[in-house]
């Protein structure tokens, strides 16, 4: 048996999802025909709107279906950036940090190449953490010139936890909209729409049980945004392409699962986390555990290898059976350090030295038990082979 523990990467879809999302795909129409099979089909995506709009605490109108954490982002930071240039063209700065996900990076730095965007970024300390009190001053002193910030809610390769309702606070001061990647974090800590101050918020199926290919962004009321995409006008203009009423069931059947459980599923994860992390301590005097003094989630544990490859200690747990990751799933197969990393303040060296082990509802401590058992024997062989390269 496999042992799995890359559930940041995705996670198995829970059984019961995957029967509901089975029976739905047999349903036949098109939710936008008038017809009684595509109103069929309608009911049942307009019940999984309203059902992740409970789960979310937000309205469900507020809901826009897309493919998922990728598409969000990049609709939220598109469409906002190009609203708000819109009603002011002097609004060009988009506010972001090192430490976010490619699908928030790589629109930013997309705006700034073809569109003008002055990016800046709060600064990030050795644990992963932002600097408010940076953000605050800029703001204070260029509040003029925001056009957005982007800053995730939970990280995906550390699991350090922001501050949002700080953020969101010390924005909204000044009428500026922010935008959380929540793709991490939903499902794993409380995340109300309503109580965050939040302008967009996006998320995704597959990291907590359900199936691949949907998400949303959710948009306040009072946002307005540009569409990316253009078509059918479905999603109220917002979002063109025929909707995907199946997965947009088993999206809110997982969500309604996970935020339902979500209290006690946290104490379980924080009780297997803390057996990995202590236990981890009395391996090997060169394995850290990254952002030791953050808050972070209780399903990602990131260790650091002083002098050691996170590939090599990836691919020589995978011949044992268990599947772990050195960083995001998305930049599997590029030989480069993590970013997230490097924004942290390490070298490429020690960024290259990085194992994340990931929890999810299947996880249990005879998972933990199986890599403390392997993780050893596989350290000692990565520092060795790093040494005798030098
Ligand atoms: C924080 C974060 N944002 C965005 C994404 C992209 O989500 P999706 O795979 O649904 O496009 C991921 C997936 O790894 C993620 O971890």
């Amino acid at each position: 048996m496999r042992v799995y523990l890359d559930n940041a990467a995705t996670t198995p879809i829970r059984p019961e999802v995957l029967e509901c999302y089975i029976d739905t795909l047999k349903l036949i129409g098109n939710p936008s025909s008038v017809h009684s099979s595509g109103q069929q089909v309608r009911q049942v995506l307009e019940e999984a709107r309203e059902s992740l709009a409970k789960s979310l605490d937000c309205d469900r109108s507020e809901v826009l279906f897309t493919s998922g954490g990728t598409e969000s982002d990049n609709l939220a930071i598109k469409g906002i950036y190009w609203q708000r240039r819109d009603e002011d063209a002097n609004r060009n700065v988009v506010i972001s940090a090192g430490t976010e996900h490619h699908g928030v990076i790589d629109p930013i730095e997309w705006l700034e190449a073809h569109e003008v965007a002055e990016v800046q970024l709060v600064p990030v300390n050795f644990d992963g953490e932002l600097d408010l009190s940076w953000l605050a001053k800029y703001l204070e002193e260029n509040h003029s010139k925001v056009a957005l910030i982007s800053l995730m809610w939970a990280n995906n390769e550390t699991g350090v936890v922001t501050d949002i309702k700080a953020v969101t606070t010390l924005a909204n001061a000044f009428g500026i909209p922010v935008h959380t990647d929540a793709v991490a974090a939903f499902g794993h800590v409380q995340t109300s729409f309503k109580e965050s101050g939040l302008a967009a918020m996006s998320i995704s199926a597959h990291k907590l049980g359900g199936p691949v290919g949907i998400g949303a962004l959710i948009v306040s009321r009072a946002t307005k945004l540009v569409s990316i995409i253009h078509g059918g006008g479905q999603e109220r203009g917002m979002r063109s392409g025929t909707m995907n009423a199946p997965a947009a069931k088993a999206f809110a059947m997982a969500a309604e699962i996970a935020v339902r459980t979500l209290d006690e599923e946290r104490a379980r994860l924080a009780g297997i986390k803390n057996t990995l992390v202590e236990k981890a301590k009395t391996i090997n005097s060169s394995l850290g555990h990254t952002a030791e003094k953050a808050d972070t989630l209780p399903n990602i544990v990131h260790f650091t290898l002083a002098g050691g490859s996170g590939d090599s200690l990836l691919f020589l747990l995978d011949q044992d059976g268990i599947s772990v990751s050195t960083g995001s799933a998305c930049q599997a197969g590029v030989n480069r350090p993590s970013h997230v990393l490097i924004a942290m303040g390490r070298t490429e060296d020690e960024a290259k030295g990085c194992l994340r082990i990931t929890l999810g509802h299947e996880s249990t401590e005879s998972d933990i038990e199986a890599l403390l058992a392997s993780l050893p024997k596989a350290i000692d062989a990565t520092l060795k082979a790093g040494l005798s390269s030098q």
